[in-house]
């Protein structure tokens, strides 16, 4: 069986500091057929008043994980709701929301947000969630490592998250001195992000620490399924998050991501002439305290 090796290891750097904000780009954008079929991953630690009150997004999946604090959220279809800790938000974009991603009441709110790419075929399916709460997740226990399963997944431990891509989306923690050995699917491009600790990843045993992306190898072919090993050296968290490469044009601008630049230019004015739907309602933006 192939065994997946690291090709690359990106480290974010430092936060970039606003008031009541901090972010680091993990994935930065402009990488587009290295990433692909993902386009961005973002940290971001924030207090009210800060946070992003409505925007739009088409042509993507955003794909939210809340490392701590609450995150709240509301959208333009009368959808509110709070994430708390460990949940995950994969919200299909498609043709076209808008919505707030926001603090709650005191709390940081501090999330992963992973941009996922649509194929052109089906940039403008409609929008829709899946909320993915930290209690209801898919977990593997074998002997001081957790495996969160949110989305594919293997043997008797599948999630049930639609993909529109195929992705993979493990969430480890692994007690210090254990191995992992994860089942990839050989057709995936992706990466480890290191949550906490240091851990060697892959057959070359690359060396990743916290903040770290380890890009694996880039897929040389088209099914089957390949092995990475992570062997934490403390005790580590860790996401593998790979997907099937969409293998097109990628023109982004602003919070839609579309093939051709006329696409863009089609976003813009359908979002100008209200047909995403008009703003996300004050009213849902500020109560934020029911969950959906
Ligand atoms: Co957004």
């Amino acid at each position: 069986m192939h065994q997946r090796y690291v090709r690359q290891v990106f480290k974010p750097g430092a936060f970039n500091h606003r008031p009541n904000h901090a972010n680091r780009m993990l994935i930065p954008p402009g990488n587009w057929e290295a990433a692909d079929p993902f386009l961005v991953l973002v940290e971001d630690q924030f207090h009210a008043p800060s946070g992003f009150p409505d925007h739009p997004h088409r042509g993507i999946e955003t794909v939210t994980l809340v490392l701590d604090g609450h995150l709240r959220h509301a959208d333009n279809r009368g959808n509110a709701g709070v994430l708390a800790h460990d949940d995950v938000q994969w919200m299909t974009a498609g043709g076209g929301i808008s919505h707030a991603e926001l603090p709650w009441q005191k709390y940081e709110a501090h999330t992963l947000q992973l941009w996922l790419n649509l194929p052109s075929a089906q940039k403008m399916v409609p929008s829709g969630y899946q909320d993915l709460p930290a209690a209801e997740r898919t977990v593997l226990n074998d002997d001081g490592i957790d495996v969160r399963v949110i989305s594919g997944g293997f043997e008797n431990a599948m999630a049930t998250t639609q993909n529109i891509v195929p992705v993979q989306y493990l969430d480890v923690t692994a007690r210090a001195g254990k191995t992992a050995t994860l089942p990839v699917p050989a057709s995936h491009n992706g990466f480890v992000h290191v949550v906490e600790g240091s851990v060697l990843i892959g057959a070359e045993r690359t060396p990743a620490g916290a903040g770290d992306v380890a890009w694996l190898d880039y897929p040389e072919v088209e099914s089957g399924v390949a092995s990475l090993t992570v062997e934490a050296q403390t005790d580590a968290r860790f996401l593998v998050v790979t997907g099937q490469p969409v293998r097109e044009p990628v023109v982004a601008y602003g919070p839609f991501v579309m093939c051709t630049t006329d696409e863009i230019r089609q976003a813009y004015a359908d979002y100008e002439a209200g047909r995403f739907g008009g703003p996300t309602p004050a009213a849902l933006e500020v109560r934020g305290t029911s969950t959906q």
